[in-house]
């Protein structure tokens, strides 16, 4: 595996690739890689010739009173496992890089971005689709792989895509999970024991909502409700949102109907946690 930190290098090693006709997966990371990521990596390495993986703490994408000074950046760690899971370049360059001190180039998706995480992130989305987009120039993938737990991001990316004209295919891999449910994330390194226990309010909240809509609830206020005196039982913590929105476009919806996604953030002591489930109330109707 190359690791790879200039635009000029990784260039270079993919053009022969590109010159062959391969195909060129790409998964972009921002480090402390675990197994939700090397899902993405495994299925990238199963479906395409050449994979590249960008590790890359996008400053951008960080709010003022954000963790990005605090945030893991065990290299060596994600090196070694990029190797153990085939990969064939490791992009990861430093932040003069990415980001020249006179950059004056954002690239921002409209509506997508106004609700869920965006309204509570300002300038979040701005931060991931610019610095996918440079990322996406730079790496020129035949597809890119994205996991589910961000289903926002996934949707945003993919619109960016289209929009865009690039011919990217982006694929969304499932929300990997502990066995107790608590989806796998980079931050859930910030839980003490005790909050790891109550982080699992999230992923039981969800079920909750998705085994009520089985049964034949159609009403959003009545399931967010639930949703949130659930999450509220659990323990102290700040919810940012309990929603249920349409699936493609992110719009709130009054009922249960169609493809919704019902998604949720919230703060337990000083760590951000969001989980989301996909339901197709079309497929579940009698
Ligand atoms: O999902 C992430 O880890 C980041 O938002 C991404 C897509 C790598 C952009 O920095």
């Amino acid at each position: 595996m190359r690791k790879l930190a200039s635009v000029s290098e990784i260039r270079s090693f993919l053009r022969p690739h590109r010159q062959a006709g391969r195909r060129i997966g790409f998964v972009p990371t921002m480090g402390a890689l675990h197994e939700g990521h090397r899902s993405l990596v495994r299925r990238a390495r199963a479906e395409c010739q050449v994979v590249v993986v960008s590790i890359f703490v996008n400053p951008t994408q960080f709010g003022p009173n954000e963790d990005y000074a605090a945030y893991p950046r065990p290299l060596d760690a994600d090196l070694a496992l990029c190797r153990e899971d085939g990969v064939d370049a490791a992009f990861c360059p430093p932040v003069e890089e990415m980001y020249a001190p006179d950059s004056a180039t954002t690239v921002t998706v409209s509506r997508l971005t106004d609700g869920l995480c965006g309204a509570h992130r300002p300038g979040h989305f701005a931060g991931v689709t610019t610095v996918v987009a440079k990322l996406f120039n730079i790496v020129q993938p035949d597809v890119a792989y994205f996991g589910q737990k961000d289903a926002q991001q996934a949707v945003v990316i993919r619109r960016m895509v289209r929009d865009l004209c690039w011919p990217i295919e982006i694929v969304g891999c499932p929300t990997v999970r502990e066995s107790d449910g608590l989806a796998l994330a980079s931050r859930n390194a910030y839980l003490s024991p005790a909050e790891r226990q109550q982080a699992l309010c999230l992923s039981a909240a969800l079920n909750w909502a998705c085994e009520r809509i089985a049964a034949g609830e159609r009403a959003v206020p009545a399931l967010i409700e639930g949703m949130k005196r659930r999450i509220v039982d659990a323990g102290p913590c700040s919810i940012d949102y309990v929603e249920i929105v349409d699936a493609d476009e992110l719009t709130p919806k009054p009922r249960v109907e169609g493809r919704c996604l019902i998604a949720t953030a919230v703060r337990i002591g000083k760590t951000r946690l969001i989980d989301n489930r996909v339901v197709d109330a079309d497929r579940l109707a009698r």
